[in-house]
This record gives C-alpha cells, structure tokens and sequence, in this order.
C-alpha cells in the first residue's frame, strides 16, 4: 500500500516539472550525452533492497541508441523498481547506472537526470485538465529548463512548428482546442507522451502505457512508438502481449529482480523458466 502513495507522491513531483517548480543545479546539455557505444543506458550489477528484500537483485541490462525494449514479468519482479533507479528516484545500494558513456546516473538528481534526456511516463495520466491540449504541450516546452524563457513568452513560429508535428504524432491535431479533461482516458495517456516529446528526450521510459485503453488505441499506441524508435530508445513495461508483439522488439524478462531471459518474443515465450515464472500463469 506505501508504495502506491508514494507513486502518487511522484506524479505530483512531476507535475512540479512541467510547472517548472523543480529546482535544477547543473544542467545537463544534451551534447553531453556519449553515444559512442551504441549503448544509450546501461545497467550492471544493480541490487536494490527495501528491509532486506532484494526488489532488483544484480540486475544488468544494455539498451542501445534507438532501440524499443520491451520489459515483462510477473508483479513484483522489480520492473517498476527498475525505472525508479534510471530516474534517481531509488538509489541503488549496489551496481553502476550510466545514460551513455559518461554520465553516471547513481550520481545525478531526478532533475537532472530528467535534463539530461531520460523522459518517464507514469502508468496513471497527469495532464492538466482545465487546460487544452494545444496548452498541454506548451506549458511541457517551456517547462524544459534547457530553454530559458518565461512561461508568458509568445510562441516562436519553431515552437508552433514543433507543437502541431507533436499533435500529429499523437493523433490530437484535431482536438488541439479541447480541455484535456474531456479527452478519452487513451488520448489523456497519448498527451502525456506528447508532453514528453516536447522535451525531446533522448530515452523514454513507459510503465504500462496501454493499462486501460480499448483495443484499437493499443493499437495506435504501438504504431506510435514504433515510429518513435530509432530517434529517440524506449523502455516499455507491459504486461499485454498483444502490444508487446506489436512493438516486435527485443524482449527482457525480469523475475525476482534479475533478468530471466532475454531475445525476441516468440524466443521467450517458448523459454520453459518464462513459461513457469510468468506466461503459463
Ligand atoms: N518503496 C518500497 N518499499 C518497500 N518495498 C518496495 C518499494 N518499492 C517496491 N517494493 C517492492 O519491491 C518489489 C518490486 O516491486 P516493483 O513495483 O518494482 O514490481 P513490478 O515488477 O513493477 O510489479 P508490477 O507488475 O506489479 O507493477 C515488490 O515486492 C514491491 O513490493
Ligand atoms: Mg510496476
């Protein structure tokens, strides 16, 4: 039960970020992000214990530049704990988390690491209702600390530009004037990844993004982040494997806190441990 408050606690920290609340020491600029690897994020050896209990036990986990990443697992595997630690949410009491080659996430505050380029979707939506879509996204730009501008700052016509391709992508363009609280609990999910976008982060991390939508804007959803790979990586928890066949890339199993298997999907659902730990529940 604490820890369902505590992630409330951290959706208000979040909408603290878009209002521009957060208070950012050193801002990371994004040039200093070292992709000479390939490897956007790497993990090694990470264990996270909450009174003992080892919720990430040695977890080590590479994702490239440009890759979509599926995640799955049974509940309490740690997939949730896993984002925590990226995000300098959770420190880690051992292991190395590095975003690129050189910056080393164990060292970095939430903001920072937020500047850096490392965006995360939370599984319940935190738009702001009263406001439209179009204002959605703008108040998501300029809460960027690496623009410094005031939130009153008329639009430049590049930053008009850079909201209707976001609308597009999210298939919002036509309700750009709508009050986000009218909007359909799929479409509430699709704008927050769009305030994401506005911020272009380098890696995207998203908890169970289609928890709750309809068959067809899972769908969409996937057709999204297909289209998202590539320029930006993603790490996708889901337990829909529907979804996870549609975005048909590299799939992590997680059990217990460490990496049970990993490869395509058709590879481990047929993994006789996957099957036992989680798909032939
Ligand atoms: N802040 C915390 N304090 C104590 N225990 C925690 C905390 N956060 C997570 N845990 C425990 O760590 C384990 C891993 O939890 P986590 O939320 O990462 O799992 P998950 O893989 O995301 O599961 P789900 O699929 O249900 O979302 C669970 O047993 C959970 O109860
Ligand atoms: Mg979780």
């Amino acid at each position: 039960m604490s820890t369902v408050i505590d992630r409330d606690a951290e959706q208000a920290n979040q909408r603290e970020q878009w209002e521009g609340g957060a208070n950012i020491g050193h801002v990371v600029q994004p040039g200093e992000l070292d992709l000479s690897h390939d490897v956007i994020l790497y993990l090694d050896d990470i264990t996270v214990s909450f009174d003992g209990f080892r919720a990430l036990n040695k977890l080590s986990l590479a994702i490239d530049a440009g890759e979509l990443r599926c995640i799955i697992g049974p509940n309490g595997a740690g997939k949730t704990t896993m984002m925590d630690v990226i995000t300098g949410k959770t420190r880690p009491d051992e292991g190395k988390a590095f975003f690129g080659q050189t910056l080393d996430l164990t060292r970095m505050s939430e903001p920072e690491i937020a500047h850096a380029g490392i965006g995360r979707k939370f599984q319940k939506p935190t738009v702001f209702e009263q406001h439209t879509v179009f204002e959605n996204l703008e108040l998501a730009m300029k809460a960027d600390k690496r623009v410094r501008r005031s939130l009153f700052a008329r639009l430049t016509a590049e930053e008009g530009d850079r909201i209707a391709a976001v609308l597009e992508r999210i298939r919002l363009a036509g309700a750009a004037d709508r009050s986000a609280g009218l909007l359909s609990h799929g479409q509430k999910q699709w704008l927050e990844i769009g305030m994401l976008l506005m911020q272009e982060p380098k890696l995207l991390l998203l908890d169970e993004p289609v928890a709750g939508m309809t068959d067809d804007e899972t769908e969409r959803t996937a057709e999204l982040f297909v289209s998202l790979a590539g320029e930006h990586s993603l790490v996708v928890v889901e337990h829909d494997m529907a979804f996870v066949e549609a975005l048909g890339g590299k799939v992590t199993v997680l059990h217990e806190g460490s990496v049970l298997a990993e490869g395509d999907l058709a590879a481990v659902q047929n993994d006789q441990r996957v099957i036992e730990v989680y798909l032939g529940r």
